[in-house]
């Protein structure tokens, strides 16, 4: 969503937001703005539209000066106007804000502040910030005074960078329930709100908890309470390179990712399956035999792709725990009165590790007495730093919006955490486990045989480019996967999809199949394949064209199929991950040939860090 970047130093502040911002490109957004300290004022530009917009109003009329931030804004409150853009200043336009976030009480606010005479320009919550910051400033005196002050009026979310002209020196970011961070230079310092917009720049940051406040000079970083009381926080020393977060030679980020899901899913399982050991080494998973004996129910939970990676895992644990397992969209589990306890298991999915309603989850739970598990893939989010138990899937930062190699990885993780649960409660023996790891050890180069197809996907996605309506279907974990393909499909080639049970069609949907209607068949699970061929021939005798994804060997299909793409063979829990590679090419090039911009498609966000 949202992208916020901060610098005070002794270069020029401009272009390093900027150049940060564009870091954060990915994340999202429909609006872009900078505030720089420059000749004892705060000069702001900001607009409507794509940082080259925000580069072109800002081409002779740079803006000077070495104190600075910037943001690119995901439209909440307001539509995406000039007016609405970050930052936001106070009537004088002395003290700029940018926020990440919601402030759910921002009326009652802005009314107050009205009655009190304040005028307000936009229609963002973010301006209620920055009128409160100046209140409390002029009531105290004090830049940091002010802005807990202006915490501690604050409902919702919030990520806050803050400049103010009586203070050239300093720059003020405090979070709630937003991710930011700070990043150490030498004689400069930077706050984001994620770790590619500094990382040309330093490679040491600390990770700001809730209500801590971030004291920011040129030389020095302090990180203080709501009580203004120093808190003692460790470096965070970012480990990977520039080149994961850049595009090396391909023309998107989601087919980079896409290609680099081999070494993913490898980095992802290997370290977990050393050969000289009967079991899989989970070392963030503290949870003992004994008290996963005790475990009697088990959610999983989170959005979007990764709910769906969760749903595979439903099923594995489900089969080979035997332990009841409900998998459930975030949004909805947080505002019902799901059944927990100290023998509940919660499983919380999520790439980013600081999607709103994931995160509010896993709270809700926590404070239900229940255990929680991350499966997350940012590396000290709010997710992984709160759970009890971490599950990290290594794919290495996912830039590209829709979900790839995060996904894959995260169905490794269900993989590891299904035979794991399996194997301490006595289901699975050992010399199953040890024939699971060998097939577990040829999944990354069986995706590379698969991503050999690109081609013929490209041209399926060519031959079906005017499809309007698509259907995924399958049964057992085909139809789990179905409902990634269907999602992909929807979010970047804005091409409308369902995905159904296949025995479930004729309750209703099949009524929509007409001439040319066009069904992706997901056939890979070898105990269904000719149930699920039966209702693919239902759909094909009402017209249906049928592109099937289905295992080698399986070549019957092709009396059925109009198409078919073949997966390498491999044990029934394993086909997810082989079956939903091609399903990620098709709508990658779906979407291309359609001329849409993958890596920003419209209206999503990369990590949607509100409700
Ligand atoms: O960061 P998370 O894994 O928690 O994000 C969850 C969803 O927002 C995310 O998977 C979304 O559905 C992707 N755009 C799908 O490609």
């Amino acid at each position: 969503m949202c992208g916020i970047v901060g610098y005070i130093g002794n270069k020029e502040a401009s272009p390093i937001l900027i150049d940060g911002l564009k870091k954060l490109e990915y994340r999202g957004y429909d609006s872009a703005g900078i505030a720089v300290y420059h000749n004892e004022s705060l000069q702001i530009t900001k607009t409507k539209g794509r940082l080259v917009a925000l580069e072109e109003k800002l081409q002779g009329n740079e803006l000077t000066g070495s104190v600075g931030i910037g943001h690119t804004r995901w439209a909440t409150h307001g539509a995406p106007s000039d007016v609405n853009s970050h930052p936001h200043g106070n009537s004088t336009q002395t003290i700029a804000v940018v926020h990440n976030g919601i402030i759910e009480n921002y009326l009652t606010l802005k009314e107050e502040l009205q009655a009190d005479g304040v005028v307000f320009l936009s229609e963002t919550d973010t301006e209620v910030a920055a009128h409160l910051v100046d209140l409390y400033y002029n009531q105290c005196g004090d830049l940091i005074d002010a802005v807990i002050k202006t915490m501690g009026r604050i409902e919702g979310s919030y990520a806050l960078g803050v400049v103010c002209r009586d203070h050239p020196d300093l720059l003020v970011a405090a979070r709630k329930d937003s991710p930011l961070i700070v990043g150490l230079g030498k004689g400069e310092n930077f706050v984001a709100s994620d770790i590619p917009a500094i990382l040309q720049y330093t490679r040491d940051i600390y990770l700001l908890d809730d209500h801590e406040i971030a004291v920011v000079t040129r030389d020095d970083i302090k990180i203080i309470n709501r009580n203004k009381e120093e808190v003692k926080k460790e470096i965070y020393k970012v480990t990977w390179d520039v080149a994961a977060a850049e595009k090396g030679g391909y023309e998107h980020f989601m087919l980079k990712e896409i290609f680099e899901q081999p070494k993913a899913v490898r980095d992802t399982l290997l370290p977990r399956l050393p050969q000289n050991k009967e079991e899989i080494v989970l070392d963030d998973i503290k949870l003992s035999q004994k008290e996963l004996e005790k475990i009697n129910k088990i959610y999983i939970v989170a959005c979007g792709t990764a709910y769906y990676a969760g749903l595979i895992g439903k099923y594995l644990i489900e089969r080979v725990g035997r332990i009841p397992v409900v998998a459930e969209v975030a949004s909805e589990f947080r505002y019902r009165d799901p059944i927990m306890d100290e023998n509940t298991l919660l499983i919380l999915v999520s790439q980013s590790g600081e999607t709103a309603d994931t995160v509010a989850a896993m709270r809700r739970a926590k404070k239900a007495g229940a255990r929680v598990l991350g499966v997350v893939n940012v590396v000290g989010s709010t997710i992984a730093r709160e759970a009890d138990d971490l599950l990290y899937t290594w794919a290495g930062p996912e830039i590209a919006v829709a979900s790839t190699k995060a996904y894959s990885t995260q169905v490794v993780a269900m993989y590891l955490i299904a035979c794991h649960i399996a194997m301490e409660t006595g289901k699975m023996s050992t010399a199953e486990f040890i024939e699971l790891r060998k097939e577990l050890h040829t999944i990354p180069d069986k995706i590379d045989e698969i991503l050999k197809q690109a081609d013929k996907l490209k041209e399926y996605a060519d031959h079906y480019m005017s499809s309007k309506n698509v259907f995924y279907i399958g049964r057992g974990l085909d139809f789990a996967v179905s409902m990634e393909g269907s999602l992909k499909l929807k979010e970047i080639a804005y091409v409308h999809s369902e995905p159904y049970a296949a025995g479930e069609l004729k309750h209703g949907p099949i009524a929509l199949i007409e001439d040319g209607t066009l069904v992706i068949g997901i056939v890979s699970q070898e105990e269904l394949f000719d149930k699920t061929v039966s209702n693919l021939r239902e759909v094909k005798a009402r017209g249906a064209k049928i592109l099937a994804i289905a295992q080698e060997g399986h070549t019957e299909i092709e009396k059925t199929a109009d198409d078919v793409i073949y997966v390498p063979r491999t044990h029934w829990m394993f086909t997810p991950i082989l079956a939903n590679i091609p399903q990620q090419l098709f709508a990658y090039y779906m979407a291309t040939g359609l001329g849409h911009d993958v890596d920003k498609p419209r209206n999503l966000a990369k990590s949607v860090t509100v409700e």
